[in-house]
Parts: structure tokens; C-alpha cells; sequence
């Protein structure tokens, strides 16, 4: 158990970051570099009138206010809670306190000249028990957060699941519960009927193969359980709750534009050999394929990965047809690449060479910074023919911040990061690619897992001893850059 766990955490970028030595702000003091793409400078008017720029959050990240207004707790409240103190996760309920400063928030965004807001519904705020009682204060609060995006000309996109079950839901197994279906449809209703009437964009799920294998076969997430027969039912689960989330709101939000979102990783074998090329395969199954293959009407990769014949125990008559949507589009969301070789231990039979060995440069998590991977990840998941629009719904990178007297932050690695990735993802839309939207993760810096407050993310820093924001010089590079989207 421990080398797969150690496999898998390492693959899915979490827990990994005390072994590896992290190369920062390399060029501190460069003004902003100009990325060209085919020898032009990177315009955002150059992707076209309907790409939406955006920037993307989630609710247990941001909003702290646990357990105020009548919201009930969540998996991640009890995993918070539970006493460990390592890397602040303890102070994951007034991280940012966005409940209460999204009004400064948004407007943060706007100034930054992004165009639409992704945000998660917290679940428990809104059914405190999961099912049954509407909190109507939770639902007040989505609905001023809703109408101050709009007001500000912003585009709510809404992403109804982000990890944070209602723990009472985990009391009676959570995702590994096939009474998940109906809980999941019964909260999903709810949160079309409140606010459809304004919000059209919609997102079911965030990235599933991480909240189930961290959650349910690693135990390093919340709910923190372990092993194969918590992982596959709760695996095929959410693969049927993806679609049937996808049907709730299809039906019931008139003109809805709904997608889902899936954790993608370019997996790249060490050499040519035959046993390295297909360790390479089967981790590729399982980070790349496993969600949304069945999706697609492909069913579960099982011949890269034997283990998933499990499923067939708790697969019903009729799933076959019940995992299948045909999402408007698919959000993609890329942060690093992975190196694999052929490991003797089974079941994955593959190990990643870490990229301290590699000698790449590393994150402040310890992950490959290697934005050609996104150009990667584009060519892969349009190759599938039933997809018809791409978003990235997520991507960036952690840097230490370094707050100067002046109250600067120099993150200029951080915009170049964007920058290449945008040029890249550029590159793939003159190809044909379609892709058709960049939410930047995240707006503010947050509260990262089990990683708690230590790395960040966001265009915009928060100084967590008093709450203020201030605009790193990436925050500021966009502002420049999108005054030009058309
Ligand atoms: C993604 C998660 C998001 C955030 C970023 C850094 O996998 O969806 O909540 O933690 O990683």
C-alpha cells in the first residue's frame, strides 16, 4: 500500500513537496517578458470574440464562514478540524474569508479584465444535511455573489461539486453509497431551480480522479479513506453522477452551456523501452482516462488496468448508458508533466522519476513547470471525436511570494508561466483545436488541501494576517493583456 500510495501522490501533486528542491523567481527583477507566438506578440484579441477569459476558485478554498448562517459541515470542516497542524491546514476556515470580501473580489477581477468567474457551490452550505432542509441563507448568499458578478458585467460559471461533501453524507459512506446518485440529483435540481434563471455556465464535477483516489484509496484527502474497495465504488459513482448532473441541468436551466472537468497530466515514458512504454500507458489510464472514457461511451480502461474488473460488483443494468453525456464542453485542467519507468510492483507496475532527478525546474510543490505539456494535453483530448468544445478550466502555478516593503509582488515567473502556456494553447486554436476558453487558477491565493495555506496560486496575494489583497505583478500583466480582448 505504501509504494502505491506513494506513486499515486506523487502523480496527482500532492505531498510531495519536502523531497524536492524548488527553483524560484529565477529573473526577480526582469520586467515583463514578451512571449511571441510564430514571431507575433501574444495578443488576447488573437483567440477570437467567444473565448472566455476567466479566473477560477473554489468555496471550501476561499470562503471560510464554516459555520455561520446555518451551513452544515463538510468532509473537508472535519478533516480541518481534526488536529493535525501540519502546513496551517488548520486555518483553512478564515484562509480568505471570501464570504465575506467577495464583493472586493469580484471587483478585483474585474479591474483585472477578466471576463467571467468560476466558483463552486459549497454543497453543505446550501443543504446543510446534504438532502432535505434548504439553508435559505446559504442560498442567499449565492444568489448576492451571483448578482455582484453580474452587475460587474462578469460571467458566473458554476461548478456544482469541488470536494467538499456535506459530512453528513460521509456518515453514511459518501461516494462509495450508490444512494449518492439521488442525493447528488436532489442537490443538483436545487441548485439549477436557484439559479439558473442566471447562471448558464455550469461545471458537474471537479476533477473526480483526484477527490476519489485521494480521498478514497489514499486516505491523504478528506474523507481519508483507503484502498480498492472504497476507490472503485466511489470511483463509479461519480462517473455516473458526472452524466446524470449533466442530464439535471440540461433539463432544467434553460439555454444551459454545461461541462465537467477532469485532472489531465502528460504521462511520458523514460525511453523507448517496450516495459517503460507501457508502465507509461497504464498511469496515462489512469490519470488521463478513467472518467472520461466511460463518459464518451468507451467504458473503464480496463485492459491498461486489470484492477477496474472490480467495478463490474457494483455496476447496475442500465449504467452502461447511464455514464454516457454529451457535455457542451470539456473543462481541462493541467498543471505538470510526469516521467514514468516499469516497477516490478503491481497493480500499477510503474514508478515516476521525480523531477528533482531530472533536473527540471519544480514548482513549490515539487511539480515539473512545463507549459508545452498543456499544447500535449489539447492535441490528446481533441483526438476524441465526440468532444466538441475544450475550456481550460484551470491552470497555473505556485511560486513563493515575496511581499516587499512597497507592498510589490514580483511574481514574474508566475506571468510567464501564463504567458507560455497562452501561447501554446494559442498555437493548438490556429491548428484547429477547439478550444475555447483560460480560467486562470486562482484569483486569490487559498487554501491548497493538504497543503494548506503555505503555497500559492493567485493573481491576486492575501496577506492572511489581515485579510488585505494586494495585485502581484502577474494580476497586473493580465490587466495590461486583456485590455485588448475583443
Ligand atoms: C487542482 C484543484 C484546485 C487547486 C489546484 C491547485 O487540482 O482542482 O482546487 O487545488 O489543483
Amino acid at each position: 500500500m505504501s509504494f502505491i500510495f506513494r506513486l499515486f501522490a506523487i502523480l496527482l501533486k500532492r505531498n510531495a513537496r519536502n523531497s524536492v528542491s524548488c527553483k524560484l523567481n529565477k529573473s526577480i527583477s526582469r520586467e515583463f517578458p514578451l512571449v511571441e507566438t510564430d514571431g507575433m506578440p501574444l495578443k488576447a484579441s488573437s483567440f477570437g470574440g467567444s473565448f472566455s477569459w476567466g479566473v477560477a476558485s473554489s468555496a471550501f478554498q476561499t470562503e471560510g464562514a464554516p459555520d455561520v448562517d446555518g451551513k452544515g459541515k463538510s468532509i473537508w470542516d472535519t478533516y480541518t478540524r481534526s488536529g493535525k497542524k501540519n502546513r496551517n491546514i488548520e486555518h483553512a476556515s478564515d484562509t480568505n474569508n471570501f464570504y465575506y470580501h467577495y464583493k472586493t473580489d469580484v471587483r478585483l477581477l474585474k479591474e483585472m479584465n477578466f471576463g467571467s468567474f468560476r466558483f463552486s457551490l459549497s454543497w453543505s452550505r446550501i443543504l446543510p444535511k446534504g438532502t432535505g432542509t434548504i439553508n435559505q441563507k446559504g442560498i442567499g448568499f449565492y444568489n448576492n455573489l451571483i448578482d455582484t458578478c453580474l452587475e460587474n458585467n462578469i460571467t458566473p460559471w458554476a461548478t456544482l461539486y469541488h470536494w467538499d461533501l456535506p459530512q453528513s453524507l460521509q456518515d453514511k459512506k459518501g461516494w462509495v453509497n450508490r444512494d449518492i446518485i439521488s442525493w447528488f440529483e436532489e442537490y443538483a435540481y436545487l441548485a439549477a431551480k436557484q439559479f439558473g434563471d442566471r447562471v448558464k455556465n455550469w461545471m458537474v464535477l471537479n476533477e473526480p480522479m483526484a477527490f476519489t483516489s485521494l480521498g478514497y484509496l489514499f486516505g491523504v484527502h478528506a474523507p481519508e479513506k483507503h484502498g480498492f474497495r472504497n476507490f472503485i465504488p466511489a470511483m463509479h459513482h461519480a462517473a455516473l453522477c458526472q452524466a446524470i448532473g449533466g442530464r439535471v441541468l440540461r433539463e432544467n436551466v434553460p439555454g444551459c452551456n454545461v461541462g465537467t472537468t477532469f485532472s489531465c497530466s502528460v504521462v511520458e515514458p523514460i525511453d523507448n523501452q517496450p516495459k517503460n512504454i507501457k508502465a507509461a500507458a497504464r498511469i496515462d489510464a489512469a490519470l488521463n482516462r478513467l472518467y472520461i472514457e466511460p463518459l464518451l461511451g468507451m467504458g473503464y480502461p480496463v485492459n491498461e488496468l486489470p484492477f477496474l474488473k472490480g467495478v463490474s460488483k457494483y455496476i447496475k443494468e442500465g449504467d452502461f448508458e447511464r455514464l454516457k453525456f454529451d457535455f457542451d464542453f470539456i473543462g481541462l485542467q493541467y498543471y505538470y508533466r510526469v516521467i514514468v519507468k516499469h516497477h516490478r510492483l503491481p497493480p500499477f507496475n510503474a514508478i515516476e522519476v521525480r523531477p528533482a532527478f531530472r533536473g527540471v525546474l519544480t514548482n513549490e510543490m515539487g511539480f515539473e513547470v512545463y507549459p508545452k505539456g498543456i499544447y500535449k494535453i489539447l492535441d490528446k483530448y481533441s483526438a476524441y471525436p465526440q468532444i466538441k468544445k475544450i475550456i481550460i478550466t484551470e491552470s497555473g502555478v505556485c511560486y513563493m511570494d515575496f511581499l516587499t516593503s512597497g507592498k510589490v509582488i514580483k511574481d514574474y515567473d508566475r506571468a510567464e508561466y501564463h504567458q507560455q502556456i497562452l501561447s501554446y494553447i494559442l498555437k493548438a486554436k490556429n491548428e484547429g483545436i477547439p478550444v475555447d476558453g483560460y480560467f486562470v487558477w486562482s484569483l486569490t491565493d487559498n487554501f491548497e488541501w493538504g497543503e494548506g495555506i503555505v503555497p500559492r496560486f493567485g493573481l491576486i496575494y492575501i496577506d492572511y494576517h489581515n485579510q488585505m489583497r494586494i495585485m502581484k505583478e502577474s494580476g497586473k500583466w493580465f490587466k495590461k493583456f486583456l485590455m485588448d480582448k475583443e
